[in-house]
């Protein structure tokens, strides 16, 4: 009996070890298999040139195999061209927070007033120089000029912009510079119920305000096809629509993401998912925009004329506009459904932080955003916050200028400026 009740307990006691041997084997075995697929895949994407000694990406996502976190690498290398009056200082605002939290090395100017270089591309001694003379990025005003980008960056950098449709541009660029008064000679004052806008589109072309210097060759034009002019097309071509052809397909081919104001949450959720970037790295100030200026022709609205002159004025803009209008939806229709999902859950968090970081509270309460299928957890602190809010570019440069060789902050101009130093080379002149 005694005997029986030892074997007995031996058995059981044999059962249960065994069962924990082949559990632990088990798990270790599933464990030590995605664990080396986790590796393939990583050797896979990061043993190419796009990594360039880069931080290597956790990904938040890994375990839940979700294929809207995709396993891909970060990419780390891009130029914005930051074109006015578009929402751009927005975008490079969260470019700038992407590159101070992934150490990037941006070329930033060494002048003060925030443009790289103007309309010219960068000269030496404009920008401050990096120590190893590579650069990752350019978030600061600079017009499209491939032949340089080409030669001073590497060749998988991400070409990003932002267009706005054209109406809403002319009135904000109208506003900005003045123009009532320059482009019409006259004050801002409205005769009667007629805005500044309607004069200028009973004949534009009777309005034309060609701007160049004295030492260079460069001219342009503010109110016609000037989106177009930041990405290089020259305000000569404004009729050759060959030449316009030819500028979007080279656009298509060359640019990663061409953004659309209008459609501002979908673009950055496309370009989140096309640089494979997490969700804190595309976050804005929603509360931003209600602050900026109005003024009396903001809300306008164009009669079918006026729309039909400003579109024969201004072709080339409409020409792109209306184009990577379409290519952003072709992009987002090729992301599938779960795309919205990301996007609704993207409209709620950027309202959430920006509401959050305006509050009293926001410099001594950390929020912490969970984890979810797009983002890991993270922190949202006074630091955060004031990075989020700030609307002056040059607040964040600091940090940028940290990585790069100490020099004086200095004007520095290439072939064209001075900056605003420009001349009026025509004005009321066409059918002379
Ligand atoms: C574009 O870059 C090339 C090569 O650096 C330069 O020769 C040319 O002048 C640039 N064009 C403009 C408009 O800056
Ligand atoms: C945003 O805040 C609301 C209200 O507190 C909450 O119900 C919602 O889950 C939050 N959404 C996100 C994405 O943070």
């Amino acid at each position: 009996m005694f005997l029986l009740r030892v074997q007995r307990r031996r058995l059981r006691s044999f059962f249960w070890g065994a069962l924990l041997v082949s559990v632990m084997a088990t798990i270790y075995t599933v464990f030590y298999r995605s664990q080396r697929k986790l590796e393939e895949i990583s050797k896979q994407t990061s043993g190419d040139s796009y990594s360039r000694a880069l931080p290597r990406y956790e990904s938040p996502g890994r375990n839940l195999g979700v294929e809207t976190f995709r396993q891909c690498n970060p990419r780390n290398n891009f130029i914005f061209i930051k074109i006015q009056k578009t929402g751009s200082s927005t975008v490079t605002n969260l470019l700038q927070r992407y590159a101070i939290d992934r150490d990037l090395t941006v070329m930033v100017p060494t002048c003060t007033m925030c443009a790289l270089s103007w309309p010219t591309s960068p000269e030496p001694g404009m920008y401050h120089e990096s120590k190893n003379g590579e650069y990752n990025a350019i978030v600061h005003h600079t017009r499209y000029n491939k032949t340089w980008m080409e030669t001073m960056f590497s060749p998988d950098t991400a070409y990003i912009t932002v267009l706005r449709e054209p109406f809403s541009h002319l009135k904000s660029v109208f506003h900005y510079y003045h123009l009532a008064g320059k482009v019409l000679q006259r004050k801002l004052k409205t005769s009667g119920d007629e805005n500044c806008i309607q004069r200028f589109l009973k004949s534009p072309f009777e309005h034309r305000y060609v701007l160049g210097y004295k030492h260079c060759e460069v001219t342009f034009e503010r109110t016609r096809n000037f989106q177009a002019f930041d990405l290089g097309y020259k305000v000569e071509w404004a009729e050759d629509t060959g030449k316009a052809e030819q500028f979007l397909a080279d656009l298509e081919q060359d640019f990663t993401l061409v953004m659309i104001l209008e459609h501002f949450d979908e673009s950055l959720v496309l370009l989140r998912r096309l640089m494979c970037w997490e969700m804190k790295h595309i976050l804005y100030d929603k509360n931003r925009p209600k602050k900026e200026e109005t003024y009396p022709y903001k809300y306008y609205q164009p009669s079918l004329e006026e729309r039909a002159n400003h579109k024969e004025f201004n072709n080339v803009d409409y020409r792109l506009y209306e184009y990577f209008d379409r290519s952003l939806w072709n992009k987002i229709a090729s992301e599938g459904p779960s795309f919205f999902a990301e996007l609704e859950y993207y409209k709620q968090l950027n309202n959430n932080i920006s509401n959050h970081c305006a509050g009293s509270r926001a410099k001594k309460e950390t929020m912490i955003v969970p984890s979810s299928r797009w983002n890991a957890e993270f922190h949202v602190n006074g630091e955060f916050c004031y990075r989020l809010r700030t609307k002056r570019t040059k607040s964040l440069d600091g940090a940028l200028r940290a990585r790069l060789i100490k020099s004086e902050r200095k004007h520095v101009f290439g072939r064209c400026p001075p900056r605003d130093q420009y001349v009026v080379l025509k004005s009321k002149s066409v059918g002379n």
